[in-house]
């Protein structure tokens, strides 16, 4: 997953700094949300976090505009869908929501594309229900690790 593409699906508080993660670690990212005007700040607001973040000189988060230069923001879910390896979602708090979400995922991703859900409360398999690959669901943590669903591939026995 070295050169991931990644696809974050939300932009709010949650899903603007797992963009930022992943493109502070040099994966090119894809930023997609319903609400456009959320869309139309969010490259403010990470300019701000990261100049910030090299104002305290915090490791990995010196070079802003190379950082942003790996963020786009979409339109389309179904363009991140098409074009990404790696799919966070970090919309809101509501099954029917995340399951809408993941339907369009499931349907226009490749084969490989791994999806992972912020979630606080739902689990991969609640996400998986409609799923035609619920073998590729997980749980993406704040902490940037991946925990796979119950029955994901390759799942730590
Ligand atoms: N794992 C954790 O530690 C942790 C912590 C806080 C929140 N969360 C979870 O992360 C998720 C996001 O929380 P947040 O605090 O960022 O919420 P937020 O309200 O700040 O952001 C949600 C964003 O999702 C967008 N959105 C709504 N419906 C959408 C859709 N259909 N498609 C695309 N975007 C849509 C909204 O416009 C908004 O910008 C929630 O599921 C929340 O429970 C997890």
């Amino acid at each position: 997953m070295e050169d991931a593409r990644v696809g974050i699906v939300g932009a709010g508080l949650m899903g603007h700094g797992i963009a930022q993660d992943f493109a502070s670690a040099g994966h090119s990212v894809w930023l997609y949300d319903i609400d456009e005007s959320r869309l139309s700040q969010v490259r403010d607001l990470l300019s701000e976090n990261l100049q910030t973040m090299a104002k305290l000189q915090i490791p990995g988060n010196r070079n802003t505009e190379e950082i942003l230069s790996r963020v786009s923001t979409e339109k389309s879910l179904r363009a991140v869908a098409e074009h990404c390896d790696y799919i966070v979602e970090a919309g809101v708090e509501n099954l029917d929501v995340k399951l809408e979400v993941f339907s369009v995922l499931d349907e226009h991703a490749p084969p490989h594309t791994i999806f992972a859900s912020n979630s606080s409360s739902l689990l991969p398999d609640q996400l998986a229900v409609r799923a035609k690959r619920a073998d590729l669901y997980a749980n993406h943590s704040l902490l940037q690790s991946t925990i796979p669903g119950a029955s994901c591939r390759d799942r730590p026995r």
